[in-house]
């Protein structure tokens, strides 16, 4: 358990992250018909010389029919590997790691992208973040075999790129999440009921992927904590399939919460998963990172020095400051405070408040794709405009990650 920050961790398959933090995957919004652009490619770039041990990309979408957000990356084949690899390429300089996230939004796909959603079961996303999605229809056995071979083919692309590790996306309520969900998941085949059958999406995704892969390339899982809803997926279920994974030969799983309806990954206050992380990486062999409100060096430290939890995860900060771990590093890390974006207008900042947030974000990583510094300031119009400006306007509707 004595380990630092900037000690190397070790996979059980052999794999080296020259350290304990990692970039936390945000979604750019930045592709251009499906692909990334070079300014994308320069951001992981940045990131790799600010001196992170390894960046998860924003989510990479299996099926060009059901995206998460405007200017998602998707792969269904490698018609793009060229920008596939050179983005690999971008993300491995000075001994870093990428690993891509994949991701199916399920009924998380915002009305603006898609007509007719899919999901586990026929249940709409429930209050105010509800409104920015069309009901969903429940998918049939095909369509979820169809999707976990997608999801199977993007790893293998990815792998063929250069990316050295991937992600399964099974946290915030998108479709791997719904299907753990007894809320969600209201199905009688194999694929809904006990925990068991709740998991099969997923344990059948992750197999595709470790036959495909081989037993050295790491597979990564996101996962809720819970998603803090009453009937929902509990801590114990999160618990129970965490270990199950970890049986099957999962190499690290990264711990976050929420989804839609209760967004708690997006919360503002500091280290919010960190006590089940530590819970569940004593119970566990296989490496438990965390996500959500890192901001302090003494938080960082602290809980790669006191605790069993492997790697912690930075999302927001890195990006008005990609050279973080440098700084960390080097002893020129001040504590960071994000802003908090205001309309100034009381109903919409109750209402779009953490989605202007979010753009915010966007609009900052893509000028860091430009070799800007990032822009300060509190004003969430600014990033609503940039968003109607780059996607027109049907791009505003309730989303978050
Ligand atoms: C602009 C933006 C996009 C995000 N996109 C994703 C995503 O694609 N996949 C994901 O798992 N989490 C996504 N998240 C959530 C982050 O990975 C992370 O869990 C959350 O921001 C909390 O970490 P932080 O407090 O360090 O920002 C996103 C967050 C932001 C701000």
């Amino acid at each position: 358990m004595t380990k630092q920050l900037f000690e190397p961790l070790k996979l059980a398959n052999g794999t080296v992250i020259k350290n304990r933090l990692y970039k936390g995957a945000m979604s750019e919004g930045m592709a251009k018909n499906h692909r990334p652009t070079d300014e994308l490619i320069r951001v992981y770039q940045r990131w790799a010389h600010g001196g992170i041990g390894m960046s998860l990309t924003g989510n990479v979408m299996v099926d060009s029919r059901y995206l998460g957000e405007p200017g998602n990356v998707v792969i269904e084949d490698d018609r793009d590997m060229d920008a596939l690899k050179r983005w690999a390429q971008a993300g491995t300089e000075n001994g870093s790691h990428i690993w891509m996230q994949i991701n199916h939004p399920g009924k998380q796909s915002p009305k603006s992208l898609t007509k007719e959603p899919v999901a586990p079961s026929a249940i709409p996303i429930s209050g105010t973040a509800g409104s920015g999605f069309n009901p969903p229809r429940a998918m049939t056995r095909d369509e979820i075999k169809d999707t976990i071979k997608r999801f199977v083919t993007t790893a293998e692309i990815a792998k063929e790129a250069g990316f050295t590790g991937v992600q399964i996306h099974g946290a915030h309520g998108y479709l791997v999440s719904q299907f753990l969900s007894p809320h969600d998941n209201q199905r009688t085949d194999e694929y809904g009921g006990n925990l068991e059958n709740r998991m099969r999406f997923l344990v059948e995704i992750y197999q595709g992927m470790r036959d495909a892969l081989g037993e050295q390339f790491p597979i990564s899982l996101k996962i809720n904590s819970t998603d803090f809803k009453e009937d929902s997926f509990t801590e114990d279920e999160s618990t129970a399939v965490i270990k199950k994974m970890a049986e099957l030969g999962m190499d690290l799983i990264e711990i976050s919460g929420g989804d839609y309806e209760k967004p708690k990954m997006m919360s503002d206050g500091e280290v919010y998963f960190l006590d089940y992380a530590k819970k569940i990486s004593r119970e566990v062999d296989i490496p438990i990172a965390v996500i959500g409100g890192f901001r302090k060096k003494e938080s960082m430290t602290e809980a790669i020095e006191t605790t069993d939890v492997a790697m912690i995860g930075v999302a927001r900060p890195l990006v008005l400051r990609p050279d973080l771990p440098n700084r960390l590093q080097n002893g020129t890390y001040n504590d960071i405070e994000l802003p908090r974006l205001k309309t100034g207008i009381k109903v919409l900042d109750d209402n779009i408040g953490g989605f202007a947030g979010l753009t915010y974000y966007e609009q900052q990583i893509s000028r860091l794709g430009q070799d800007l510094p990032p822009k300060k300031h509190t004003n969430a119009w600014l990033p609503l405009f940039h968003l109607v400006r780059t996607h027109g306007p049907a791009a505003i509707s309730p989303r978050r990650r």
